[in-house]
């Protein structure tokens, strides 16, 4: 299949590029490289020894996406392009509601057009809110506590309704847990700019001698040792995920939590990549993070039963390839 991979040079999307070019796609990048750069587009093509075709673009400029739609036959969008930073969201909601939203929907207009038939949407846990877990796709969703949560949500209302009323138009909403990890070469990973937001990210910096000590929000959580729990999911089984959703039968709107089904607390997660890594990471114990919720983890088994898909990397296997990938960064 002739694939549009929106965000492609990103963390998830670059990952997932090389998965869907050793399933024998074709894919077409378009990025407006604002959280990554050229040079990941080089490694995919290293990576899977197979070309891309990229555009840097703006996946909120309709008449630049109306032109990529017209120069090539797609069969289907994954669209990862967005905003992803909280606390970031809360500071400048306008931006994130414009980049997020307008992205969506201008991607979903192309697709009536042109004819593209397959819609793969990178949704997040985030649309669970502080429900019971585990968190299955059946569940109502209830309001998340920042303006990024809120993009999640409406993009994935519009697409519902969008798919409802044209019939040729399926959708596939993929609600990501916590993405983790690197490729196993090293070679492609999360490099966030600045100060890391997440976990993991943070944690390899302390690894790094980059930041002195890791801050762990809040021990007074009602979990197995009072630190927040998540459901940590290998980027590559994430892409994986991706392949099978493109490939998979396509009607209508479809759901699909991709997490592992099993929660991991911080200071597991912490005692994990000191194992996998014989790193020793020096921590404090500080107040809960506003937003934050104690328990978030998948009931995975619809993704496994409908699309035939599992996450098979365990925690160790992500700490490794989180620091191998830290390591080889030059800062
Ligand atoms: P990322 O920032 O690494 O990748 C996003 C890519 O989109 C970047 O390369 C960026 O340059 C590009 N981009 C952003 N706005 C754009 C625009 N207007 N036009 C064109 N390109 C644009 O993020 P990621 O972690 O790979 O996340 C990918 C998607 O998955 C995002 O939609 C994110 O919200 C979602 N998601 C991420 C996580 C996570 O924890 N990483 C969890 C759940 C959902
Ligand atoms: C994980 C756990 C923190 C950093 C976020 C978004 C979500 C999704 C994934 C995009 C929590 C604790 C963290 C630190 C800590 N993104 N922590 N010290 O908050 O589950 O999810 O990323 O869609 O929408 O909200 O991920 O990695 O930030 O936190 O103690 O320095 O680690 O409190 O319990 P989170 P995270």
């Amino acid at each position: 299949m002739n694939i549009l991979v929106t965000g492609g040079a990103g963390y998830i999307g670059s990952h997932t590029c090389v998965a869907l070019l050793e399933a024998g796609h074709s894919v077409i990048v378009l990025d407006n490289l604002s959280n990554s750069n050229y040079e990941v587009i080089n490694k995919i093509q290293h990576l899977s020894g197979k070309e891309i075709t990229f555009y840097e673009m703006d996946v909120t400029d309709p008449l630049a996406v109306s032109r990529v739609f017209q120069r090539h036959e797609l069969d289907g969008v994954i669209h990862f392009a967005g905003l992803k930073a909280v606390g970031e969201s809360v500071e400048n909601p306008l931006i994130y509601y414009k980049n997020n939203l307008v992205g969506t929907l201008v991607l979903a207009e192309a697709c009536l057009k042109y004819h593209v038939g397959r819609f793969v949407f990178s949704s997040s846990a985030t649309v669970y809110g502080d429900n019971q877990v585990p968190f299955v796709e059946s569940m109502e969703l209830l309001p998340t506590t920042n303006p990024y949560g809120e993009t999640k949500a409406m993009s994935e209302r519009m697409l519902l309704d969008i798919s409802k009323a044209n019939s040729d138009f399926a959708v596939t909403l993929l609600r990501y847990f916590n993405p983790v990890g690197a490729h196993e070469s090293g070679i492609i990973g999360e490099a966030p700019d600045g100060m890391p937001n997440n976990l993991m990210p943070y944690i390899t910096k302390v690894a790094k001698g980059k930041l002195k000590l890791l801050r762990i929000f809040g021990k007074d959580y009602p979990t197995v040792d009072g630190t927040g729990v998540r459901d940590y999911i290998h980027v590559l089984d994430l892409a994986d995920g991706h392949v099978a959703a493109i490939e998979g039968l396509f009607k209508g709107v479809n759901i699909y939590n991709l997490g592992t089904g099993k929660g991991t607390s911080v200071l597991e997660l912490l005692k994990a990549f000191e194992q996998a890594n014989n790193h020793v990471i020096p921590y404090e114990i500080v107040e809960r993070r506003p937003g934050d919720i104690a328990l978030c983890y998948a009931n995975a088994s619809k993704a496994e039963q409908e699309l035939g898909w599992k996450a098979k990397r365990d925690l160790i296997s992500m700490c490794r390839d989180a620091w191998r990938f830290e390591k080889n960064l030059k800062d």
